[in-house]
């Protein structure tokens, strides 16, 4: 009986971080141009996110950012609001960016880029909050996506898509 307990209070209160995970990214409104001066490349970039909360309590979370990189410079950004995923629950959210190139980015590497109609982007969010499981236990936990895609610039759409499991 005291086993049975046991083996059910350690399942019930261990807390582990949501899973996150990009379901998709639909890319519109794309422009570039690789013999401008200087070379640019615009788009609304939609990332579809997917929260996986394998708790038993709900995971509440605070504000933060989703961000898109290129060649380590950030080309767009975007606030979401926090909210709350239940346990053993999955949520689906999209955060919408406008990402443009701006003259931080090292024009010789896009123009060469763009030439090549494949362009690296990296995206990146990370979702801070707590889950509480019953009123008992409660701990802080940080998620994070963190992936790297091509953007082809003749599908006009993201192809190999490679997320770090955290
Ligand atoms: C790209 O830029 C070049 C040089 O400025 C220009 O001649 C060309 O018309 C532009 N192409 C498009 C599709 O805007
Ligand atoms: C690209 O986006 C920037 C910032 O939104 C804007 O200022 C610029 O005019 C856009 N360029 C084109 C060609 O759409
Ligand atoms: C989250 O963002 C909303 C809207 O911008 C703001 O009203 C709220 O105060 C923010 N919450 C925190 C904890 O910063
Ligand atoms: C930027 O691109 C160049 C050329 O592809 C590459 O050598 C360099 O490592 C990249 N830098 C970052 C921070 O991704
Ligand atoms: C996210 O956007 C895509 C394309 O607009 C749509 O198909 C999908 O249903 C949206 N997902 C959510 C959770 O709103
Ligand atoms: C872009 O990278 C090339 C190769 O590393 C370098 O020679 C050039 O100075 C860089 N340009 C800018 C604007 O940083
Ligand atoms: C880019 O997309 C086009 C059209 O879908 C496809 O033919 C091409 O193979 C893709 N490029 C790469 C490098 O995968």
């Amino acid at each position: 009986m005291g086993a049975i307990a046991l083996t059910f209070s350690l399942i019930v209160f261990r807390i582990v971080a949501p899973n996150l995970k990009l379901q998709s990214v639909i890319i519109k409104n794309l422009k570039f141009n690789s013999s401008s001066s200087p070379p640019y490349l615009n788009m609304t970039f939609i990332a579809e996110i997917q929260i996986k909360n394998d708790n038993f309590g709900t995971f509440k979370f605070q504000n933060s950012s989703t961000s898109v990189f290129y060649n380590g410079t950030l080309i767009g950004t975007s606030g979401f609001l926090g909210g709350e995923v239940r346990g053993r629950e999955t949520e689906i959210m999209n955060v919408t960016m406008k990402v443009s190139s701006n003259v931080w980015v090292n024009q010789t590497y896009l123009n060469s880029d763009l030439n090549s109609g494949l362009v690296k982007l990296r995206s990146y969010a990370d979702f801070r909050g707590k889950v509480r499981v019953l009123k008992i236990a409660r701990q802080s936990k940080v998620s994070v996506l963190d992936c790297t895609m091509n953007l082809n610039l003749t599908s006009k759409a993201i192809q190999d898509l490679l997320c770090e499991e955290s």
